[in-house]
């Protein structure tokens, strides 16, 4: 396996890494007491940690097994080793999908777009935050990622959204201090 920036980094990320806008992803996720969530690249559960008690059930997935024990740490999250972009879930399982702050860390974007796309319930709801590489803050971060080596690949605001253009779905985008939110509700059959 090769060397993983997310395996070093695990036991400390909670520490090094700011709290997420647990609010924010709450108004743009909208979830029903008792919906099915997946957080992809959810990493140690930073962000779905504090949405259990909004959800039915929470399964977070990641690459980094660092990552994934330390989600495993944490109650009511069901942690799943898998790729985004061959997700091992049945089509129309979620009723939403999380991506925080992963989709410039993926391998193939277009293909992880088409997989979200693919396990999230007609009716449901798609949301990722990515950081915002139209700020010089985030430009800063793209270059120290490249010098470590981590082969992130920021896309611009309007690049996220073309990736979820797909027919029957409608895509919101705004943009808040360092972060971009694309919404993308599924239309209901
Ligand atoms: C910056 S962390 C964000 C973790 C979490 N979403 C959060 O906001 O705290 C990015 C995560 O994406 C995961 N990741 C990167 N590429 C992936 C892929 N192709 N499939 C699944 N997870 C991936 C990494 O292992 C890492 O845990």
């Amino acid at each position: 396996m090769p060397f993983d920036h997310f395996d070093i980094l695990a036991p400390i990320y909670e520490r090094v890494i700011p709290a997420a806008a647990i609010e924010s992803i709450l108004t743009q996720l909208a979830p029903t007491p008792n919906c099915r969530l997946l957080d992809a690249g959810g990493g140690t559960g930073r962000v779905s940690g504090y949405l259990q008690e909004h959800v039915g059930s929470v399964v977070l997935s990641d690459i980094s097994m660092g990552m994934l024990k330390q989600a495993a740490e944490k109650d009511n999250l069901q942690p799943a080793c898998a790729l985004t972009e061959t997700m091992p879930f049945a089509d129309d399982f979620f009723d939403c999908v999380l991506l925080v702050d992963a989709l410039h860390h993926v391998n193939d974007q277009a293909e992880t777009a088409r997989e979200l796309w693919r396990i999230v319930k007609p009716g449901g709801r798609i949301v990722i935050q990515e950081p915002d590489i139209g700020t010089v803050a985030v430009k800063l971060i793209a270059i120290m990622e490249k010098v470590t080596l981590m082969r992130s690949h920021f896309l611009a605001p309007q690049a996220i959204v073309e990736l979820f253009l797909f027919d029957g779905a409608n895509v919101d985008m705004h943009t808040e201090e360092f972060n971009v939110w694309v919404i993308v509700e599924k239309a209901a059959l």
